[in-house]
């Protein structure tokens, strides 16, 4: 006898990606940054006095908010904090969808959607990006079409890295009747040249949340902090009605208030990531390894139809370097890298060249 609600029951849990526990291996699987976190969180670390930890921390996270309200130039009202980005989207779930609507997610991209959905047990329409990994100029018309309450885009596009403008998303929001929640979770690395910046659009539309995460761009993955932008009508019921009262703790919020005060380190960061981003680009190409045009902090690599991105996973994985394989319809004969240090990426083009060289995985 089981006591799983049904959808419970009917569901597979997210698959999160291999976490080795050795530090030698070569980790280009979960998008990770490959640079630590800057010398002000290491400060900040150092600084936490553990009678810190006797009291309840702030609620709403108000310091780190009014931070990030001076980042973004938006009010500390248009900002929640939660427990990593999932916590956000399993929030924006709760609180604008009911269990008999439907949500709409544009095909492929972040696996956890479906997961949550069905946790949620609400229902989901998948709508199929393009060749080019973009969204169908009559996206909105189609979610109106399908009465679709609430629509996860994310910008950059994973897996693709693709990145959609700022002034496409904004035409979206506007013709779409649901929310619209924008997971940039890897916006932080395009290009500072795109001019891409879709906070604008929060100040003007009521429809829409903008994710964001301490995961990628600032190297917290671990501290599993991030947060949403978007209207007061939409940030409110989240932040007083349905996420935990103290969602965040002391240690996580006054690390990531270090990371965002110190843009300096973080900038650099994602430059040495842009630069490896458009170097490993080019060595992969000269393998015959082409992917779209990244504007993220991964590759999503085609696998010539000689080679089987399956094999040549586990090839490498057999040589220490982890990547991500998707088995699932449109991504099966790809594998998505995540940009890496100099080393990292130069071992990479190294090992790879030894097993296509070699042909061991045809
Ligand atoms: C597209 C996308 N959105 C959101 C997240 C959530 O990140 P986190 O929960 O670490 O903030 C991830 C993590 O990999 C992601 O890939």
């Amino acid at each position: 006898m089981s006591f799983e609600r049904k959808n419970i029951q009917a569901m597979a849990g997210y698959a999160s990606g291999e976490q080795p526990d050795s530090a030698d291996v070569i980790k280009l699987n979960t998008n990770e940054n490959p640079y630590p976190p800057g010398p002000a969180v290491v400060a900040a670390l150092s600084g936490i006095h553990v009678d810190n930890l006797r009291r309840y921390p702030p609620p709403t996270a108000l310091a780190l908010r009014e931070s990030l309200a001076r980042l973004h130039a938006v009010n500390p009202d248009n900002i929640i904090v939660t427990n990593g980005g999932d916590e956000l989207l399993r929030l924006v779930l709760a609180t604008f969808v009911a269990p008999d609507e439907c949500i709409g997610i544009a095909e492929p991209s972040y696996s956890l959607y479906e997961v949550l959905a069905a946790a949620h047990g609400c229902n989901l329409q998948n709508f199929a990006l393009q060749a080019d990994w973009k969204m169908s100029a009559d996206f909105a018309q189609q979610l109106n079409a399908a009465k679709i309450k609430l629509c996860f885009v994310v910008n950059p596009h994973a897996p693709s890295g693709v990145l959609t403008s700022a002034a496409e998303i904004e035409k979206l929001a506007r013709d779409f009747k649901g929310v619209l929640v924008i997971d940039e979770a890897y916006v932080d690395f395009v290009d500072p040249s795109a001019g891409h910046d879709c906070i604008p659009i929060i100040r003007q539309l009521e429809n829409v949340i903008i994710l964001r995460t301490f995961s990628k761009g600032y190297s917290l993955a671990g501290l599993r902090m991030a947060y949403g932008i978007g209207a007061k009508s939409l940030i409110n019921p989240m932040q007083y009605k349905t996420k935990d009262s103290y969602n965040t703790d002391f240690i996580a919020q006054t690390l990531a208030q270090a990371a965002i005060e110190d843009q300096t380190y973080a900038k650099f960061t994602w430059r040495q990531v842009r630069d490896q981003r458009h170097w490993l680009t080019n060595e992969l190409a000269r393998l015959n390894l082409f992917c779209p045009p990244s504007q993220s902090n991964f590759l999503l690599v085609e696998v010539p139809p000689t080679h089987s991105a399956a094999i040549l996973y586990q090839a490498l994985k057999s040589q220490g370097i982890l990547v991500r394989y998707f088995n699932l319809p449109g991504l099966a004969n790809r594998l998505r890298i995540t940009v890496g240090t100099v080393a990292q990426n130069s071992k990479l083009i190294k090992v790879l060249m030894g097993i296509l060289n070699l042909g061991s995985d045809t």
